[in-house]
């Protein structure tokens, strides 16, 4: 049999493989280059960019829980002036579909930078974070709230030709009411599910164990909810939907596309074994290859409920 063809179409997004690396997780990509070939990727997402320069949540901000991590960030990043200027120089080094995602407290926010990025031809496409379940203004306030979703998709859209990808909340009763606000105002494609929040606490000295009290939840303990939520939004609304949450292998991938996924990100995944996504590439094409199965894109929603 012929090498199987491993391509996604995402609106005008061409990747020539479904694997793409997550936000918050590879820093600009710098930080995972020197473990992952990136000219093999499917895309890579870029921590969430504000405006202006964010230091974050105080420490202690990560920890780590049964079969997955608690993190509450605080979308730390450099901002989207430094980001132009220091990490795209690196990023046009390589041949990889590069992904910005944004993060904003305001509406107005979002714009601009939209406004301010969408001029950078190395910036392929958008992912809007509207579901940081870590700061106090902005993120899950509009992520839990599918007009206010609908309204900055909408101002986003009016302000690139660059495909817009709408990242959802899984901490919402019904996912694909948001999906649905998103389509509605122009999105080309979904991201599901950034982080579900959750909390420890050190049972000695009754402190929660990150500073910010709650964080988000990922890694493989999610994987459930997230196919479920993916399923959700495949059977009810037509947009291409990108499948995040406890990724940890090849198999997770595979079924993550049954379910409805164009295309995958990989997260926690990146902090156990950063040479984990080339390696997953390569078990994918074999799948495909011992399967029978000419075009991994036949798999998307391929999934028989009767
Ligand atoms: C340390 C850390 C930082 C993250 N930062 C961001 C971020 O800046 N923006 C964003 O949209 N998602 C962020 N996420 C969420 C991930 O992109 C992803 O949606 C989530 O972790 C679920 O996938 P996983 O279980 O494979 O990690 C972060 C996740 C982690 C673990």
């Amino acid at each position: 049999m012929s090498v199987p063809d491993l391509s996604i179409q995402i609106g005008t997004l061409k990747l020539r493989n479904p694997i793409m690396l997550a936000s918050g997780t590879v820093g600009y990509g710098n930080e995972i280059s020197e473990f992952t070939d990136l000219n093999k990727l499917g895309a890579i997402v870029t921590k969430s960019l504000s405006l202006k320069p964010r230091k974050g949540n105080p420490p202690q901000r990560i920890t780590e829980t049964p079969a997955g991590m608690l993190n509450a960030i605080g979308l730390t990043n450099i901002g989207v002036e430094a980001f132009l200027k220091e990490k795209i120089p690196f990023l046009k080094k390589f041949d990889v579909p590069l992904i910005c995602n944004i993060a904003a407290s305001t509406m107005e926010e979002y714009v601009e930078c939209t406004k301010i990025l969408t001029h950078e031809e190395e910036i392929d496409a958008f992912e809007i974070n509207v579901s940081c379940p870590n700061v106090s203004e902005g993120g899950l306030i509009f992520g839990n709230d599918a007009s206010a979703v609908g309204r900055i998709t909408e101002k986003v859209r009016a302000h690139t030709s660059k495909p817009v990808i709408i990242k959802l909340s899984p901490n919402v009763s019904y996912i694909s009411s948001f999906a649905k606000s998103a389509k509605e105002n122009g999105a080309d494609a979904v991201s599901a599910i950034n982080t579900l929040v959750g909390t420890s606490f050190n049972i000695f000295t009754r402190k929660p164990k990150i500073q910010n009290i709650t964080g988000g939840l990922s890694g493989p303990a999610i994987k459930p909810v997230a196919l479920a939520k993916v399923l959700e939004i495949s059977r009810k609304v037509d947009i291409p939907i990108i499948g995040i949450g406890g990724i940890m292998d090849w198999k997770d991938v595979i079924e993550f596309m049954i379910v409805g996924s164009s295309a995958v990100q990989i997260g926690t995944l990146n902090f156990i074994d950063p040479s984990a996504p080339g390696k997953i590439m390569a078990q994918l094409e074999d799948y495909c290859s011992k399967a029978g199965i000419s075009k991994i894109s036949s798999l998307t929603a391929s999934y028989d409920l009767k």
